[in-house]
């Protein structure tokens, strides 16, 4: 399989780590970065493009996106249409309308797909799959450390280093979580698209200084079944505002398209 990946951060080198433990190494992988590293990423072994038409010109079988916002318009758009088949990270970057219609009209001009992974939490295949039941309410809780909020909104509503108990710092749609807190919006974005869209779906975030994981809570109610999920996301070692299980789960993304039983 070639592997194209976008970004050279903190999931693209913890999912190199997972494919290499799990060998399951592409046998070809073309990585796009950003000019500055370059250098760095070519000492892994890799073939390092810095712009997307190099990319697309490399055509991969697959392209995982693991960069941000300014990647899924500049790079996933043109793949798309160029019909590559593309795992979007950054999923709160299809909370902006706009790009998400862009989206949708370049993979149908390519005749291929947009893949987007369960990333930080579970149980999306059973929001997907009970949508035609009739879904009544989606509500997600977003709970982590008061650091974790740093460089969002919430600091200037919260005395984040001081809190001694769990504070609201938002409550919301799922849209207006992605316009407020873009950084901390994928899983909200990932609940909307699943289920009950982005005006629907109802977003809380809390400052919690008792804790030490990002940890994710939500209640479905729908037509076939009703649920409750939690996950206790363990923070990633070097980027607190992610959590580990998102390697994971596009990792899998990658390995199910190598193995002979998809799951
Ligand atoms: N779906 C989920 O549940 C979930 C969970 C966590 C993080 N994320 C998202 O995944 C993305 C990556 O997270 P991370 O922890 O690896 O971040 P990171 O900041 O550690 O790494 C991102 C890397 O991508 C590079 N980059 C950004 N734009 C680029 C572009 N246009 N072209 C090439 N390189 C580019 C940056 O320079 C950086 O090196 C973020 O957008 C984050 O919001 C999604």
């Amino acid at each position: 399989m070639h592997l194209g990946l976008i970004g050279y951060g903190n999931i693209t080198r913890a999912l190199l780590d997972v494919l290499a433990r799990e060998g399951k190494m592409p046998s070809r992988l073309t990585l796009l970065v950003r000019p500055g590293q370059a250098e760095t990423a070519r000492r892994i072994g890799v073939e390092v493009v810095t712009d997307a038409a190099a990319l697309i010109a490399a055509r991969p079988d697959l392209l995982v996106e693991c960069a941000g916002h300014s990647a899924v318009a500049g790079t996933v758009v043109p793949a798309l249409r160029a019909g590559i088949e593309c795992v979007i990270v950054s999923i709160g970057a299809l909370a902006d309308a706009a790009l998400h219609d862009s989206m949708i009209a370049a993979a149908r001009a390519g005749q291929t797909r947009i893949v987007l992974p369960a990333g930080a939490i579970g149980g999306i295949d059973l929001l997907a799959a009970l949508r035609p039941s009739g879904i009544s309410r989606v509500v997600y809780c977003s709970r982590k450390p008061p650091l974790a909020w740093r460089g969002t909104p919430a600091e200037a509503l919260l005395d984040l280093p001081g809190l001694t108990a769990p504070a609201v710092c938002f409550t919301g749609t799922a849209r207006e979580a992605a316009l407020a807190y873009p950084k901390n919006a994928n899983v909200a974005a990932t609940l909307a698209l699943a289920g009950l869209g982005f005006e629907a779906t109802e977003v809380q975030m809390i400052a919690d200084p008792d804790i030490s994981q990002n940890i994710h809570e939500y209640r479905v109610t729908a037509g076939a079944a009703d649920y409750t999920i939690r996950i206790e996301g363990k923070p990633s070692p070097d980027n607190p505002k992610t959590s580990l299980a998102t390697v994971y789960s596009v990792a899998r993304e990658v390995m199910n398209r190598m193995r002979e039983v998809a799951i």
